[in-house]
């Protein structure tokens, strides 16, 4: 069914989406691992709490090597997190309640127990089963070097060397992340059509859209020449522009098809990318109207807690993404990066970023937990499962600390979370002051300051952002005047107290703040909102 383009903005252009990082949501099944029957049981606080949507990590069939971004089949449910049957209920639920429901599409690369992967071992060079992934001779005497330099995001070379069927060394295989995720080759018309077709099996059953995985990885660059910065591993800090692997002209291609897949099933449903591309104007491209929809700018996750870093990173992603006339999305925190309380260095911090983040124009995207101001777990070594830790050798610690499943109630682990006796990661005792129940009885507590954030976003912020110049050294101050009242956020990252001439009333704080009408005194690391007079 074919939709006529109207001009009103869509939901997606301002909304709030909740990621939900499924394994360690809620535990229905009573096996230490969150599931979708789980987390349908916890829509009600996820409404209550006032997003608009839900983004769920891959609950696909999957050896779980990477926690599920390691897909073996993109059309069936893994039997860990439920069932087709749950999905349906999910939507249905969600729906109910007001909510939509994104899932995680990952494209980039399979599990190496996908059929593909299996069928490509056993099938011979230049066969049509080794086309759908990138395999190649490698260079050297008897082919024992990898085809090229290029590394693993998660550690070590990014090529593993297969035994063919004759018992010998054979050709390698590329796998940007783990060995047990083999990069697929996005100029195989096969593998588009593989992709359109999941994407159209979930549209099908009323999913409202994806975040995608890897969006800027798909294509790679032709003759898979050797990479310029070889020595940059992490996800999150390597150099996307000119590099080999990533931000290749050809993705946009793929994009502009499937834009035009989702517009076939009306205006709503939506794509977002996770793009690390720093360059804003390449950033920007991504979104141009017939491409995704939206893509999380990490500029202001990466960003240093500071006005000036946080005045260059809104304004360079406004500027670049008005050029082409989409919303910027904003994200502080993910299953990825540490915890936003222990990054910025307190939960008072985490509060203040939040608040001011709500407080921008465009979709933001909340990790469940950081609206409890939950820190990085340093988790135990014996405990840890991210393939970064082992790929590391053991150097880097990799990402389970941002991933301890939540704390819901109750005074002890495992707070709630599950009916087993432990947690699938050991949650901390200290979280029984940090449980949702807990909070909810605390007019202080950070998940009232969130839902209260929410509740005055929806009711009263709307427009455009216009900069508070004149405002004293370190803060960061911003109007917004479209709405149904004209909303100034006002930011003291810094770690002394400022006073700030502002005259209005104060609609939310961040921390106890002084107010007199005229005066605004802001402790260190601290946020307000007011109604300007
Ligand atoms: C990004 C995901 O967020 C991360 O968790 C995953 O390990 C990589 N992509 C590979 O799929």
């Amino acid at each position: 069914m074919a939709w006529v383009a109207d001009a009103g903005p869509r939901w997606w252009s301002s909304a709030v989406v909740q990621q939900v990082y499924l394994r360690s949501f809620a535990d229905s099944s009573g096996d230490g691992v969150g599931d979708l029957a789980g987390l349908r049981s916890r829509l009600p606080y996820l409404a209550a709490l006032g997003v608009d949507a839900v983004w769920v990590t891959p609950h696909y069939e999957s050896p779980q090597e990477d926690h599920g971004y390691d897909v073996a089949d993109p059309r069936a449910v893994d039997p860990l997190f439920g069932t087709l049957a749950d999905v349906d209920a999910l939507v249905a639920e969600a729906h109910g309640a007001g909510l939509r429901v994104l899932l995680d599409l990952v494209p980039n690369h399979t599990s190496r127990q996908r059929q593909w992967f299996v069928d490509a071992l056993a099938a011979a060079p230049g066969s049509r089963e080794r086309a759908r992934y990138l395999f190649r001779d490698g260079r050297g005497p008897g082919g024992d070097e990898p085809p090229n330099d290029w590394g693993s995001v998660f550690g070590g070379p990014g090529w593993e060397r297969v035994v063919e069927a004759d018992g010998r060394p054979g050709q390698w295989y590329l796998h940007l992340f783990a060995p047990g995720q083999p990069d697929l080759d996005w100029s195989n018309e096969e593998v588009r059509a593989d992709a359109e077709q999941t994407l159209r099996f979930w549209l099908d059953r009323g999913i409202d859209g994806f975040r995608v995985d890897v969006a800027h990885g798909l294509v790679k660059a032709d003759g898979l020449p050797d990479d310029p910065f070889p020595q940059v591993m992490t996800e999150s800090s390597f150099p996307t522009h000119g590099s080999p692997q990533w931000d290749q002209p050809g993705v946009h291609e793929v994009y502009r098809r499937w834009r035009r897949l989702l517009d076939s099933y009306g205006p709503d449903r939506v794509l977002v990318g996770e793009l690390w591309v720093r360059d804003p104007e390449r950033h920007a491209a991504y979104v141009r109207p017939d491409e995704l929809h939206l893509a999380f700018a990490f500029q202001l996750l990466e960003a240093e807690f500071t006005a000036a870093a946080w005045r260059e990173a809104i304004g360079d992603s406004l500027a670049a993404t008005a050029s082409v006339g989409s919303p910027v999305t904003w994200v502080l925190g993910n299953h990825d990066v540490a915890r936003m309380a222990t990054r910025l260095g307190s939960v008072e911090a985490s509060r203040a970023a939040q608040l001011a983040m709500l407080a921008l124009p465009g979709p933001a995207f909340l990790y469940a937990g950081d609206e409890l101001g939950l820190p990085e777990v340093d988790v135990p070594a014996a405990h840890r499962q991210d393939p970064i830790w082992e790929r590391s050798g053991h150097t880097a610690p990799g990402r389970d600390g941002c991933r301890v499943p939540l704390p819901w109630s109750g005074s002890a682990p495992p707070f709630g979370f599950t009916t087993a006796a432990t947690a699938w990661l050991p949650q901390p005792a200290a979280w029984a002051a940090l449980t949702v129940e807990a909070q909810e009885g605390d007019p202080l507590s950070t998940l009232v300051l969130v839902r209260g954030a929410l509740a005055v976003r929806r009711a009263l912020l709307g427009g455009p952002l216009a900069w508070r110049e004149g405002l004293p050294d370190g803060v960061l101050g911003w109007d917004r005047v479209g709405g149904s009242a004209p909303v100034t956020c006002v930011l003291n990252p810094t770690a002394a107290g400022v006073e700030v001439a502002l005259a209005g009333r104060l609609v939310l704080a961040s921390a106890p703040v002084g107010y007199d009408g005229t005066t605004l005194e802001l402790p260190p690391t601290s946020c307000a909102w007011l109604s300007p007079a």
